[in-house]
């Protein structure tokens, strides 16, 4: 069956007019069920962008939350309050941690929302660190392992301290295809490398396409010949978090097999 991925939220508005580009992520796929991964940044972006897309918030039959980053989550609130029936919402059971960063100031970098105030507006919180599948040929990929470089960012606080935060929430969306498997990633945090192995050791299938934020934005050149000579996969729309340099780095050396995403851009697999 046919699968249709359309970037919702991205930090390039793209090419048609009334789409508003952000800093986020946010993609639609459409298979036997329809799952949103992510939010995006805020609800106006997210809510404007499906509404000039012809996108209903009442026809998403699943959320998937890629972690708990606030320009993954902020549109949230906005899309339950823009539903009238509960959601089911896929994510880590830490996702509700507190995150922090220190640069450019102390500022909380988190899920913007409590779990309380989400689930008295419809939302169904399917929280799970394993991989599962949730929907006919869609998985959670669980916690991601990691046998190489990550790109974990920012602070948990606890307890009062402050813990270097490994984004143990990073988790993808895997999609089940006939002859190998398509895999759509947030913000990479895990780390680009680790998340393509993790995803076919799991399905034992070859990486058709993996989507999303790569996390490379000011990666040092070691890291980027590390992916250009070990990232295995067909296909790779970067963007997001990839970074301007770091895309222009891939493209130079991958050619046409690295593409850029933006608001409105639809991948049919
Ligand atoms: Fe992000
Ligand atoms: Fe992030």
């Amino acid at each position: 069956m046919r699968v249709t991925i359309t970037i919702v939220v991205e930090n390039h508005s793209g090419f048609k007019k009334g789409l508003y580009g952000a800093h986020g992520f946010s993609a639609l796929v459409e298979h036997k069920a329809k799952v949103l991964v992510d939010t995006g940044v805020d609800g106006e972006v997210l809510l404007k962008n499906m509404t000039e897309l012809g996108i209903s918030p009442e026809d998403i039959d699943y959320l998937f939350l890629t972690h708990s980053h606030y320009d993954h989550t902020g549109g949230l609130k906005s899309l339950l309050e823009a539903r009238r029936g509960r959601l089911k919402i896929i994510a880590h059971p830490a996702v509700f941690s507190k995150r922090v960063a220190l640069k450019p100031h102390l500022r909380d970098i988190g899920i913007p929302f409590s779990r309380e105030e989400l689930e008295s507006l419809g939302a169904d919180f399917i929280l799970s660190n394993d991989p599962f599948q949730f929907a006919e040929g869609i998985w959670s990929s669980g916690e991601i392992e990691r046998s190489t470089w990550d790109r974990a960012v920012g602070y948990l606080l606890k307890d009062g301290k402050l813990i270097r935060d490994p984004v143990k929430d990073d988790m993808a969306l895997i999609i089940d295809g006939k002859d190998g498997i398509t895999v759509i990633t947030g913000c990479g945090h895990s780390g680009i490398l680790n998340i393509a192995r993790h995803a076919q050791k799991l399905m034992s299938k070859p990486v058709k396409a993996l989507i999303g934020g790569f996390h490379l934005a000011s990666a040092k050149e070691d890291i980027l010949e590390d992916v250009v000579q070990n990232l295995k996969a067909e296909k790779l729309y970067a963007g997001h978090c990839t970074g301007v340099e770091s895309f222009s780095y891939l493209r130079c050396k991958l050619g046409k097999k690295v593409e850029p995403l933006h608001v409105g851009k639809i991948i049919e697999l």
